[in-house]
């Protein structure tokens, strides 16, 4: 169990750097699969998640080495990951099943299983995977995937990021010409693109609802270094707003995180970009409406931590999350420390203003667990963030020696067996 005591801290100051993407990282691994070179990985994080797509690499066969930071991936002879828990527990494994179709004709994968945050169905995947011609069956619990794949249009019903990321991936190694429609459009599948690329994948459209994609005989393999995460940056800047604080997060790309700059900047912090990376000065002092969308709106990970931040604001914040169908889990523990936050089906109104009193908080999830951490920096006396399942050092590379940095009493307590 993993635990973290955070105190009223000061105006955070300094400079602190921007780690490189787990949303990146992941599918990029996982398209390491697609062909039998040798695959260089710069600036892995080292993150629970990071280390068990490696784990998951090796179970398909691959040889997968990790030293200081750089992941070398070689997957001369691959299959199926034989029953391994790690797919049932890491939603991301679903990404195999692309690579490993396109690769090997087949696949066979535990389900994912849902999480805290929603069920997580992967219906999607396999309808399109199913366009491209593959044979899918489903079996308690144990998705088949068969079949050469060729060239096909998919629609998709959601812009599911996922999903995006899973068919292209198989269609670059299809025989023929694929078009995705209503594709995601984050930040980090245009990553995925600019890699596979690299690979010898023919793709056009990254970044856009349409991504097209020409299938080749084989990919090469490659050396990349993915996109800082946009989502730890506006972690960061969503503290520095809490604090009246002024940081520069470096190495971060400001022109991935619009959406929560223009939030940032209605609640009147500054945020500038200069060549080193994006500035902020500033408290945030206004209420904000928030609804998440699919990129290039508001982004769902970034919904509890901004919540924090509109706790401190004064008046009525509104959020609306529109992507995951149970997200609010920060909420009961925000109210514990003395948040006024009433939630209303997919809507929670924030009446902000009131000073928070440190108390103990239990993480429920991922962002879940990074907004307490936050929260902790403005209320009042000591907080204790209870991280019984690990969920900050799956998407976190040691953020609160990175809050520590810019000043915040932020320390984590050695781990209870
Ligand atoms: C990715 O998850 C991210 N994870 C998530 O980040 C992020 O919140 C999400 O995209 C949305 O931006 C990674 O990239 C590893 P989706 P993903 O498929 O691909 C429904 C974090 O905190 N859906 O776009 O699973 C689904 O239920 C994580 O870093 C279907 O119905 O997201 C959800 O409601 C959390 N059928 C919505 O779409 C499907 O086949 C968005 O899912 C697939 C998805």
């Amino acid at each position: 169990m993993s635990q973290y005591l955070i105190g009223q801290s000061p105006r955070l100051s300094g400079e602190v750097s921007i780690s490189t993407s787990k949303n990146a990282v992941l599918p990029i691994l996982a398209a390491a699969l697609l062909t039998h070179e040798e695959i260089i990985i710069h600036q892995v994080p080292n993150l629970t998640d990071t280390c068990h797509m490696a784990e998951i690499l090796k179970v398909c066969g691959a040889e997968v080495s990790f030293c200081q930071g750089d992941m070398r991936i070689r997957a001369l002879s691959i299959g199926s990951p034989k029953e391994n828990s790690l797919l049932r527990t890491m939603r991301a494994s679903v990404l195999v099943l692309g690579p490993l179709a396109a690769r090997t004709g087949e696949c066979e994968l535990s389900m994912p299983g849902g999480c805290a945050i929603g069920q997580r169905p992967i219906d999607l995947h396999l309808k399109g995977l199913q366009k491209l011609g593959a044979k899918v069956e489903l079996d308690g619990g144990i998705a088949r995937v068969s079949g050469g794949l060729k060239g096909a249009n998919i629609y998709l019903d959601f812009p599911s990021v996922g999903a995006t990321e899973n068919l292209i991936m198989a269609a670059a190694l299809a025989k023929g010409v694929t078009r995705i429609e209503n594709a995601a459009k984050e930040p980090e599948i245009t990553d995925l693109c600019h890699f596979l690329t690299a690979m010898g994948a023919r793709i056009a459209g990254a970044g856009t609802n349409n991504i097209i994609i020409e299938g080749v005989e084989h990919l090469h393999g490659a050396e990349y270094t993915p996109i800082p995460d946009r989502i730890e940056a506006g972690t960061l800047a969503c503290a520095a707003a809490l604090t009246d604080g002024s940081v520069l997060l470096s190495g971060a790309r400001s022109d991935h995180m619009r959406a929560l700059l223009f939030k940032l900047s209605e609640a009147g912090v500054i945020c500038q970009e200069d060549e080193k990376g994006l500035r902020l000065r500033g408290k945030a002092r206004h209420p904000m409406e928030a609804r998440t969308l699919s990129y290039p709106g508001f982004p769902t990970d970034m919904q509890a931590p901004l919540m924090v931040v509109a706790t401190q604001t004064h008046g009525l914040s509104v959020f609306l999350e529109t992507i995951f169908e149970n997200r609010f889990m920060h909420v009961v523990e925000l109210k514990r420390l003395g948040a006024q936050i009433r939630v209303e089906g997919q809507l929670a109104l924030i009446h902000g203003g009131k000073m928070l009193t440190g108390a103990s908080v239990t993480a429920t999830d991922l962002r879940a667990a990074a907004a307490l951490l936050l929260a902790g920096l403005v209320a009042q006396g000591e907080t204790r963030v209870s991280d019984p399942d690990g969920h900050l050092v799956r998407g976190y590379e040691s953020l609160e020696e990175k809050l520590r940095a810019l000043g915040a009493h932020a320390q984590k307590l050695p781990d209870i067996q």
